[in-house]
């Protein structure tokens, strides 16, 4: 069960000069070689590796608090932002039923509704109140640094609500994932006595989704979280090896990193299954905080990163594949694919005097699907556009776990052969301080300052 990467099309004997070549590859091997080696080294220091070994009591924790506290609650929301929402959110819509919520409880395996409130949008926030009981509801605050406005507003309007309706009772409905030691939250949780799991500390917000930071919210979901880390495993063993045309991850990283260095500043994801849609969002993420960075190692100014787009197939094959194939030559794109899926639907033989509508009586939609991506595959190689191609056998938790493990080490590679810290967002920054400043927060003045400081917008540019 075992998911595969196929480079073919990225290659030059396949799509002319805007691939990649053997000597293309064969140029950077010093790169490739330290990035290898740093890989090793440092492989003590990115704690997210040992993750599907070291968790085993923390999956029995989770499991147990989930059966005791499951019946009790007719909704699970995860209160978080990036890193932290979304890992939940890709993991529960690949293995959960795409109308989860609205299918009967039974049809959920007894598991509450689940929701993903990660943004600070007033509108959507109410309504979610609108659509479930708070008092029936338990709020997963997720918070690693326990400092996010996002979450942490999210957290003080639901906690003053369970309050006003509950009492003292209110701590039952919260449950915080935090850092054990820093940061407002978990300050407050040993305050208040909420119940709290823990992110270790070393590892950073989009390298956590197999952490607490996920596993609970799959756990609420149903989702084997032990089989999750099992995949993870499996591909960690694919993933250690020196090999680059035997390890996945790194073949991976090193052509997006040769393309990129041709001009390629594009990263499509384009899963052909919905189910697999959020794992580009999580990656587009997990990619482009890791290596979108201004300074190397060194200090120098590089601009690295290519810029990570989402697409669907075949829902975007009417909206994006045109630009695909025939606009610039600045993406590598990656087709996500599935061999077997969790359903089969066959057409109706109709219409058969209409050639252009007979010829569908009789498949499936599964060939359907699968037939429009090799197409697709096909169109693009035919406009000399590089494309790749990651086949999950099934959609399951084992899969799962281990494309998320694959991607994660191939951002990791891929901070090794541009020679940037992938695990900093200091870009993130700039934004928030502004947000602090804005609003007076004490120890802000002087950015307060600089942005009062700012060229004031002229009318005239304003229609
Ligand atoms: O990858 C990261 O570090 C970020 O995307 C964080 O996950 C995000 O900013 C949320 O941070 P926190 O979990 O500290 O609230």
């Amino acid at each position: 069960m075992k998911i595969t990467l196929d480079y073919n099309n990225v290659m030059t004997e396949f799509v002319g000069k805007h691939g990649v070549s053997p000597a293309d590859i064969a140029s950077i091997k010093p790169q490739i070689d330290r990035a290898v080696s740093a890989m090793k080294t440092k492989r003590d220091t990115m704690a997210w590796r040992e993750l599907p070994y070291n968790q085993e009591e923390i999956v029995n924790d989770i499991i147990s608090y989930v059966n005791l506290i499951k019946d009790e609650i007719d909704a699970f929301v995860v209160l978080g932002i990036g890193g932290s929402a979304l890992g939940p959110m890709a993991v529960q819509q690949s293995i959960n039923h795409p109308y989860y919520n609205e299918l009967p409880r039974e049809k959920r395996g007894g598991y509450p509704k689940f929701y993903v409130a990660d943004n600070v949008d007033p509108e959507r926030l109410i309504y979610l109140f609108q659509t479930i009981d708070p008092t029936r509801s338990l709020f997963n605050v997720i918070s690693k640094s326990g400092s996010t406005s996002e979450t942490m507003s999210q957290f003080m309007i639901i906690k003053e609500l369970l309050e006003k309706k509950l009492g003292a009772a209110a701590k039952d409905h919260i449950v915080c994932t935090t850092d054990s030691e820093k940061g407002n939250l978990i300050k407050i949780s040993k305050e208040e006595g909420y119940k709290t799991f823990f992110v270790p500390s070393a590892v950073g917000g989009r390298f956590s989704e197999l952490t607490p930071v996920g596993l609970l919210p799959a756990a609420f979901c149903g989702v084997d979280i032990a089989e999750l880390l099992k995949g993870a495993a499996a591909m960690d063993a694919l993933c250690s090896v020196d090999d680059i045309e035997k390890n996945p991850a790194y073949m991976y990283s090193v052509l997006h990193y040769i393309a990129f260095n041709k001009g390629i500043n594009i990263s499509v994801m384009m899963p052909y299954a919905d189910s697999l849609k959020y794992i580009s969002d999580w990656y587009a993420q997990l990619w482009a905080e890791s290596l979108g960075k201004k300074f190397d190692r060194e200090g120098k100014e590089v601009y690295a990163g290519s810029t990570p787009v989402k697409a669907l197939g075949v829902t975007d094959q009417h909206s994006q594949v045109q630009l695909y194939t025939e606009g610039p030559f600045d993406k590598l794109i990656v087709l996500l694919g599935v061999e077997k899926f969790r359903e089969t639907i066959t057409i109706p033989k109709l219409y058969s005097d209409l050639p252009s509508l007979g010829f569908l009586g009789g498949i499936t939609q599964n060939q359907l699907i699968q037939t429009e991506m090799l197409a697709t595959e096909y169109a693009l190689l035919r406009s000399g556009k590089p494309n790749m191609m990651i086949t999950l056998p099934e959609v399951n938790e084992n899969t799962i776990g281990q494309i998320l493990y694959f991607l994660e080490v191939a951002t990791a590679f891929s901070g090794e052969l541009l020679n940037i810290n992938a695990f900093d967002q200091p870009g993130v920054e700039e934004g928030k301080n502004a947000t602090y400043a804005m609003f007076g927060r004490p120890g802000y003045e002087e950015k307060k300052e600089e942005l009062d400081s700012r060229p004031k917008k002229q009318n005239k540019y304003i229609i």
